[in-house]
């Protein structure tokens, strides 16, 4: 399907995922005022099997009663492995406010798992009446998941973000590493004696951003555990935002400007690529289809290189 264009990813800001279990209320008032620009309240992992209904009370009610600005508001459900989720839909979908944008899906293993639950939200939205859909972002964090990515990204008009949850990840693909992300002391490459890290997040990453390019989907970067090594976080940031990825998840606060700093292109950057426009304007005026900028080439790839670049900045203007 190439001759088609490649889809649009959804035109919002997503440069930082800020998250704070349902069962912490004191924290949900300080997430709004965040400078995040997704707020992802959480029923999975972050809340105890015997709190999860009072969590999810409170979510209800914070959804309505607190002031979230122009932010994406999502909720985390269980995962469809737990007998928890069903309920987190059915109360969430059934009882709180239309502010609710977004569900996020957590442990999807194949295009069916986002099958199921939007069949559940699609009903509960008809007989509630609700107007605004709910759109869908999932969590990559097995190995079936990373397997299934593209079938995944495509399994929903729903779909608007996909985000690697590192730790699930590597305890599903029974990697030897503790860590959440960044560096991992075994996984270098030696020469002359000398180690070389290597990133072994790097390929599902890529997979999971050429499984969401091709399907219009915000490929993210999901947690960095250790949130006081602020240098691994946008090290971390820095090879995400290369590789195509347009934010990353805060598990503190303290890692919200670090995501928004590596997410937001830099001035220099736009000028440059503002500058890369405008002499592939003037190469075409005199009808030539490559020239030569600051010593080297750009041609008309460059254009649309630079259009990310310039689209991305703009965005986060607007937003
Ligand atoms: N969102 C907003 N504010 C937060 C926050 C969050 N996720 N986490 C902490 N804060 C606030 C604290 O309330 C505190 O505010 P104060 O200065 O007004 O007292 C300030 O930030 C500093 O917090 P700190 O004392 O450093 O951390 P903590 O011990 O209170 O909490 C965690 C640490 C990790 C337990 C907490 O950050 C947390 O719950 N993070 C989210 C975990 C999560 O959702 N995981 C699931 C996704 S992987
Ligand atoms: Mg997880």
């Amino acid at each position: 399907m190439s001759f088609r264009l490649q889809p649009a990813a959804p035109a919002r800001p997503n440069r930082c995922q800020l998250f704070g279990p349902g069962s912490n209320t004191k924290l949900f008032e300080k997430m709004a005022a965040s400078a995040a620009d997704v707020i992802n309240l959480d029923l999975e992992d972050s809340v105890a099997p015997d709190d999860k209904p009072q969590a999810r009370a409170n979510i209800i009610q914070a959804i309505g009663d607190v002031d979230w600005g122009k932010k994406t508001l999502a909720v985390r459900i269980n995962g469809l492995d737990t007998p928890y989720w069903y309920r987190d839909v059915v109360d969430i979908l059934e009882q709180a406010d239309e502010r609710l944008d977004q569900i996020m899906i957590p442990k999807v293993g194949c295009a069916e798992d986002v099958y199921a639950v939007d069949a559940l939200v699609t009903a509960i939205e008809a007989a509630k009446g609700r107007t605004k859909k709910i759109s869908f972002e999932v969590i990559i964090e097995s190995a079936a998941g990373i397997a299934h990515a593209e079938e995944i990204a495509a399994s929903s008009p729903r779909m608007q973000a996909m985000s690697l949850g590192a730790a699930d990840f590597a305890a599903s693909m029974g990697m030897q590493t503790t860590g959440i992300g960044g560096t991992q002391e075994n996984y270098y490459m030696l020469r002359d004696g000398v180690q070389h890290w290597s990133d072994p997040w790097h390929w599902a990453q890529a997979k999971i951003v050429a499984a969401c390019r091709t399907h219009g989907v915000l490929p993210v970067d999901g947690p960095f555990g250790d949130f006081s090594d602020d240098d691994g976080y946008i090290a971390q940031a820095k090879r995400s935002a290369t590789l195509g990825m347009v934010g990353k998840w805060a598990i503190h606060p303290k890692q919200i400007a670090l995501a928004n700093d590596v997410f937001t292109p830099s001035e220099e950057a736009v000028a440059e690529a503002r500058e890369i426009l405008a002499a592939m304007e003037a190469a075409k005026a005199s009808g030539a289809g490559a020239t030569v900028y600051k010593g080297r080439l750009v041609d008309i790839a460059s254009i649309k290189q630079a259009e990310v670049i310039v689209a991305q900045s703009e965005l986060i203007a607007a937003g």
